[in-house]
């Protein structure tokens, strides 16, 4: 009797010690950070964190809010979705614990894991975003499959941003993306310290942001009828093409766009809104016809090359309609840039349009595409009287640039250069290296339909933002920027698989410029996608072994 009860009582044991310790996740025995920190030093042991460990915040403003905020998500989404951290005044031992220095810059943050505490020193809120960032991808991998305690490994880390610009431009014109997608797209900006997120609204193919001044922008730009199927021939467009024969469409409420804003805000992410002008126009020219030099009606584009349908500078409507426009999108983006395109821009209908000879001619300019300079000009003094600056594409610079613009490079760097040797402030996104819609390797079969190109991982990584410009040209690049074009992107999976892992070599390069090494980014990079696993994105795996 007393032996059965013994075996008894050592199964319970057994049974209860095996839970216990498998609810208490140790830590995973490499654990690595992405972007690389400035200096990241491990020592012995571990610190226990569980729904119960207290969080001390010495302020409540609402931005370091923000930044708890993001550890209250990591306690959800690990112990559950009720678990939130208690708050607690006390310099208790056993918390975690978020302080603020004056000696640091705001973005800049160190992390020292012991283990009788947490603590996160920072120079603001964003910099306590980033350490809470950073403590997330030193929990072992499964802790997101739920816990109710894991391990944390001791660590001392330092760390800081190379350039204040860390960029990633979506196209919602091509394909549209819904609110949840958007803010899908902005948690993964946060996870790899992303700080910027450029939107790119409105193109010829759809016109996405409600603007309540223009009503037919949403009403008729905001749908186009069918849309091509495959690859665009190139203006080529005879019967061979097929077309799905579907309308498709989409477009954000002033409320989502505050709502997505908002979601930005709390990740330190700005958002800068992309309002093409003067080409990339014919949604805007379906809505209203006047926008163009002829006033023809014509049919939001279903197929993907330029188009030369663009905006007449000759006429003062033109400008009416784009202030109109962007009082509505001031009033909706906080942001400081404020995007206006410029890109690909055709001068074929000025070179015939008499509203426009005549404004070269009172206005003394030689060159059609000076036509540009002017309207460029005009949207950024417009810009500049309400505290906001202008930022467009390299284009720009070709129709007279202002000094105060800011140029986002695209064709190659060297417009960047360019614009960083007169003194623009510069943003380099060029093909060669950000254009995420390029095939990812080289070898094509079996990967979904893509823009073209070979933009390997490995090649992301290798940009160097500041090649060829001096120390003092260097202060006016103030970053990087991936760009993921949508003409052939079926949905947001592919959509994730074109950014991963792409998306963290670029965190690289904007974080850790001078700490760059291949090698290491890519052991960093296979541990990085146990979190793409452990939160469901989707990647690419050409850099992975398997
Ligand atoms: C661009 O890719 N047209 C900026
Ligand atoms: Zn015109």
């Amino acid at each position: 009797m007393r032996r059965g009860m013994k075996r008894l009582m050592l199964v319970c044991m057994c049974v209860l010690g095996t839970c216990a310790c498998r609810r208490t996740l140790p830590a995973d025995p490499a654990p690595s950070v992405l972007p690389v920190p400035r200096s990241e030093i491990y020592g012995g042991g571990t610190f226990r964190l569980s729904a119960a460990t207290p969080v001390v915040a010495v302020s409540d403003d609402e931005r370091t809010a923000w930044a708890v905020g993001a550890l209250d998500e990591l306690y959800a989404a690990v112990f559950g979705p009720e678990a939130q951290p208690r708050r607690t005044d006390a310099a208790a031992d056993g918390a975690v614990r978020f302080v603020c220095s004056d000696a640091m810059e705001a973005e800049e943050y160190r992390l020292t894991v012991d283990p009788d505490r947490i603590e996160i020193v920072s120079g603001g809120p964003e910099g306590a975003f980033y350490a809470v960032q950073t403590l997330r991808q030193l929990l072992p991998r499964a802790a997101f499959s739920g816990a109710d305690a894991v391990e944390i490994p001791c660590v001392a880390i330092e760390d800081g941003p190379c350039l204040v610009y860390r960029g990633l431009m979506l196209d919602v014109a091509r394909h549209f993306f819904t609110v949840e997608e958007v803010k899908r797209t902005l948690d993964l900006m946060a996870m790899h310290k992303l700080n910027v997120f450029h939107w790119h609204l409105t193109d010829d193919q759809g016109w996405r942001i409600e603007i309540r001044k223009y009503p037919e922008l949403t009403r008729v730009g905001a749908v186009r009828k069918r849309t091509l199927v495959g690859r665009d021939p190139g203006g080529e467009y005879d019967e061979t093409c097929r077309y799905d024969e579907t309308p498709y469409g989409g477009f954000y409420t002033q409320e989502e766009i505050r709502e997505v804003v908002d979601y930005a805000a709390r990740r330190f992410i700005t958002v800068i809104p992309e309002i093409e002008f003067p080409g990339h126009a014919v949604a805007a020219l379906a809505s209203y016809p006047w926008l163009g030099c002829t006033g023809e009606r014509y049919e939001v584009r279903q197929t993907w090359d330029i188009d030369d349908r663009v905006f007449c500078p000759g006429r003062e409507t033109t400008f009416e309609f784009m202030e109109g426009v962007l009082e509505e999108v001031l009033e909706l983006f906080p942001s400081e840039y404020i995007h206006i395109g410029g890109d690909e821009c055709p001068t074929k209908m000025w070179e015939r349009c008499p509203a426009c000879r005549a404004r070269m001619v009172a206005e003394g300019l030689t060159r059609p595409r000076q036509l540009q300079g002017y309207a460029t000009a005009r949207i950024e003094r417009f810009l500049l009287e309400r505290g906001r600056r202008l930022i467009g594409w390299d284009e720009m610079l070709d129709g007279g640039v202002t000094p105060t613009a800011v140029v986002m490079s695209w064709r190659g760097t060297e417009g960047g250069v360019r614009a960083a040797r007169q003194g623009n402030e510069v943003v380099m996104a060029p093909t060669t290296h950000c254009y995420f819609d390029y095939y990812q390797t080289a070898d094509t079969v079996g990967e979904p339909l893509a823009w073209g190109g070979c933009l390997p991982v490995e090649q992301v990584y290798s940009l160097d933002p500041l090649e060829g410009l001096s120390a003092d040209e260097r202060r006016f690049v103030r970053g990087v920027q991936a760009n993921l074009w949508t003409e052939y992107i079926a949905d947001f999976e592919q959509a994730q698989y074109m950014l991963l892992p792409r998306l963290s070599a670029l965190a690289e390069v904007a974080w850790s410029l001078d700490r760059k090494d291949v090698a290491g980014y890519r052991s960093r990079a296979e541990r990085l996608r146990g979190l793409y696993d452990a939160c469901g994105y989707r990647y690419a795996r050409h850099l992975f072994a398997d």
